[in-house]
């Protein structure tokens, strides 16, 4: 095991991934931002200074972060926001994980600007090998880009709705690896605008390579294929699994999934399209968006071609069409078995069972101004920006129910959070912070801690994974393991729900929470500030 070190700078910067010309918000002026590449065992240092002038946190999706509870990086759930002009270190050591993570601002929507990365750890543990199961391996981001700034769209949504509309805008183009095209011809307003190439992604030919797509946007979710390619699915969130072959994949925001792909269908200079279309059928916009990058087969350099493909879509025989908008919104788990390659069966009993109903709605802050946004069981999440949960709780005050939904397990061994998804429409990826969880039961309609006992849970070796599409009108059961004690967000990853308040608090093991003890650059960061976020989130 060995530290990893890292020096990042947030700061605005111009930028045009899709050509169209915006100020982003940056990590060491890259976007994507740095890549965290590490070993199981490894422990991370990141020296985060905020050149912004406003606050900002990182969030290191999927890690355990169990003893650094603190350096989760939510606002109002773990820390403090880093002040402008400050910098603040966070570290943790990564044990008893591996697999295919990211990064991202926590802080409000600002991930949609940009502040988003890899976090990839490798393990002797990791049943997917090199050399035996893949060749090679490369990483695929994809994101749905919208041209004005997140803090503008969440202040209007806020008070009544961005464009005259409270659900979030549409997007302006799909980037792949950071990038896209944008139609420039449609700017009337003097913006500097280009036409830019498609993405390349190049490749071997005869070589098995392992695909991590991490869906680091804000809002739609993706049917990504390869024209003439099929994909052997491996990996979910972070769990090994032994997957179908699949023609496309369906991916919901902040979800990965590994895939292989035998680069057996042409030589030197072919070139197939690899396409990222927003998924229709999920809530959206409404607008078909399609993303194309150029999947190249490279083996020299000098005499491969480079014109475009001319390559079909897949005929898909499937229900989960590409063009297909009556399609249903659905998750990978709902269309094919994905079963974890390293065994791990579900507590068969729980000693508690909690209940979080979410739904769309109008709803007043705490100055009782009126906003469009969403509630879980009736509470729209107010931040507490400068006295986190996690200190709340380690201090024994009692969290305000009226500013945040919050359930507790405090007993020990298997607990059950059960979702319902009450907007009948709207499909919500939900993310839960701290430990993965394993997917026991899912359906249509409601469910509470009484019906549930009459409902076959899966125990079974169940797919394991820290983000759950669930449909509109649909609920589904966690199981929980309650070993890793925190204050941990239960929230949608569309991150303009999350601005509107979709965010509730998991507290496990209150009494734990109360041995770990903040380092004191953590607590200065409390000192004297008092930062508005934009909006509850
Ligand atoms: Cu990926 Cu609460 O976050």
């Amino acid at each position: 095991p060995q530290i990893r070190e890292w020096f990042w700078t947030i700061e605005a910067a111009t930028g045009a991934p899709d050509g169209y010309q915006r100020q982003m918000f940056t990590v060491n002026k890259m976007f994507p931002g740095p890549l965290i590449e590490a070993n199981e065992g490894d422990t991370i240092w990141v020296h985060v200074t905020n050149k912004l002038d406003i606050g900002q946190t990182i969030h290191w999706h999927g890690m355990l972060q169990n003893g650094t509870q603190y350096n989760d990086g939510v606002p109002g759930f773990s820390q403090c926001p880093i002040p402008p002009g400050q910098t603040y270190t966070y570290q943790f050591t990564i044990n008893n994980q591996y697999g295919t993570y990211w990064w991202h601002s926590h802080y409000a929507n600002t991930l949609a600007d940009g502040i988003v990365g890899g976090l990839i750890v490798h393990s002797v543990h990791d049943p997917l090998k090199l050399g035996q199961d893949f060749d090679e391996e490369r990483i695929i981001y994809l994101s749905d880009w919208v041209h004005e700034q997140s803090q503008v769209i969440v202040a209007d949504l806020l008070s009544g709705g961005y464009k005259g509309s409270v659900a979030p805008p549409p997007v302006d183009s799909v980037l792949i690896n950071g990038q896209g095209r944008f139609n420039c011809s449609t700017v009337t307003d003097g913006t500097p605008c280009s036409d830019l190439p498609y993405p390349e992604i190049h490749v071997p030919s005869n070589k098995r390579i392992r695909f991590r797509i991490i869906h680091t946007g804000a809002h739609e979710s993706f049917r990504l294929s390869i024209d003439n390619h099929q994909l052997l699915v491996v990996e979910a969130d972070d769990c090994p699994v032994y997957g179908p072959t699949v023609n496309e994949i369906i991916i919901h925001p902040a979800q990965r999934y590994s895939f292989i792909v035998n680069t057996t269908s042409g030589s030197n200079g072919d070139a197939f399209w690899l396409r990222s279309n927003v998924a229709l059928s999920c809530l959206g916009s409404k607008q078909p968006q399609a993303g194309l990058a150029v999947f190249r087969y490279v083996d020299d350099v000098i005499s491969a071609t480079t014109s475009e493909p001319t390559t079909e879509p897949w005929r898909l025989t499937r229900r989960d069409d590409l063009a297909n908008a009556t399609a249903p919104c659905v998750d990978m788990d709902q269309l094919y078995s994905l079963t974890p390659r390293v065994a791990e069966d579900a507590p068969t009993s729980v000693s508690q069972t909690n209940v979080l109903s979410s739904v769309f709605g109008t709803f007043s802050d705490v100055n009782g101004h009126a906003f469009s946004g969403f509630a879980m069981n009736g509470i729209t999440y107010q931040n507490q920006i400068n006295y986190p949960l996690l200190q709340q709780v380690e201090e024994g005050v009692p969290i305000n129910s009226s500013l945040v939904a919050n359930v507790a397990f405090d007993g020990i061994g298997g607990g059950d959070l059960i979702i319902n998804n009450l907007d009948g429409f709207i499909s919500h990826p939900y993310h839960l912070h701290g430990r993965p969880f394993f997917l026991v039961a899912r359906g249509s309609g409601t469910m509470d801690a009484e019906g549930l006992s009459n409902v076959q849970v899966n125990t079974n070796n169940p797919l394991r994974r820290d983000t759950l599409l669930i449909p509109g009108g649909d609920w589904a059961v966690l199981r929980l393991l309650m070993d890793d004690p925190g204050v941990w967000p239960l929230h949608c990853h569309i991150g303009w729900h999350l601005a509107q308040g979709k965010l509730a608090a998991i507290v496990i093991q209150p009494d734990a929470i109360k041995k770990i003890d903040q380092p004191s650059a953590w607590l200065d960061l409390c000192k004297g500030t008092d930062q508005d976020a934009f909006g509850p989130a």
